[in-house]
């Protein structure tokens, strides 16, 4: 692996690392349905943070709240363009149905019901979300080296979802208390991992690859 794709993988927080070979097997297969797949996850992150847009905790939204989630809608609105151009100019069509399992598991952690407890909860599976997404981006990026169209892609993905996982955990941080925020924040990592290591394989961004290589895998203390 390369000494500066290492570096930007160990400044994630993630517990379980995606194997090299997760981003060699959705390489070589349909990589237009993996764009699909990620096509609907853009659209999904920027109505997520129009939904979080107003659901601050009464009876004012922390500082930074509005432009926080109005700036994260507007980027991924911009990847979603991106992403549906690279597709369209491949003679692919946005499907209308999209499944996202590994997104559907996360959101069982959340705690409903419990006012800013699950507001906490909903930000850091954003951040989850994100965080991942930003591992898979530069995995992609540094395999995919016969398309240079699509590496681009995913090396400037790289750059502006990493920025988005932290938004998320300092909104956190303002709506509950801090001992608070990193003592969950470390129970939704450990979940993450689980989850993220049960996906099934194919051509998706949280897939998980066929078989474990020794590379990849959970790391104990991180
Ligand atoms: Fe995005
Ligand atoms: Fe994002």
């Amino acid at each position: 692996m390369a000494k500066q794709l290492t570096a930007d993988l160990d400044s994630l927080p993630l517990r379980a690392r995606t194997p090299r070979t997760w981003a060699e097997q959705v390489l070589a297969g349909d990589r237009l349905a993996l764009l699909n797949d990620h096509a609907h996850l853009e659209k999904k992150a920027a109505s997520n943070a129009l939904e979080l847009l107003h659901r601050w905790p009464e009876p004012v939204p922390p500082e930074n709240w509005v432009k926080a989630m109005t700036t994260v809608a507007r980027d991924e609105v911009e990847h979603l363009a991106l992403v549906t151009r690279m597709i369209s100019r491949r003679g692919g069509r946005l499907t209308k149905n999209h499944r996202n399992p590994y997104a559907n598991d996360l959101r069982q952690l959340v705690r409903l019901g419990e006012g800013t407890i699950e507001l906490m909860d909903r930000l850091m599976i954003s951040a989850l979300i994100e965080a991942r997404s930003c591992e898979r981006f530069a995995l992609l990026a540094e395999v995919c080296v016969d398309d240079g169209g699509l590496r681009k892609l995913y090396d400037s993905l790289w750059a502006s979802e990493h920025g988005h996982y932290r938004i998320f955990i300092d909104l956190a941080e303002q709506v509950v208390a801090a001992r608070v925020v990193n003592e969950r924040w470390r129970e939704m990592l450990d979940a993450e991992a689980r989850i993220i290591e049960t996906q099934m394989a194919g051509p998706r961004m949280h897939s998980w690859p066929e078989s474990n290589s020794s590379e990849g895998s959970s790391l104990e203390s991180r």
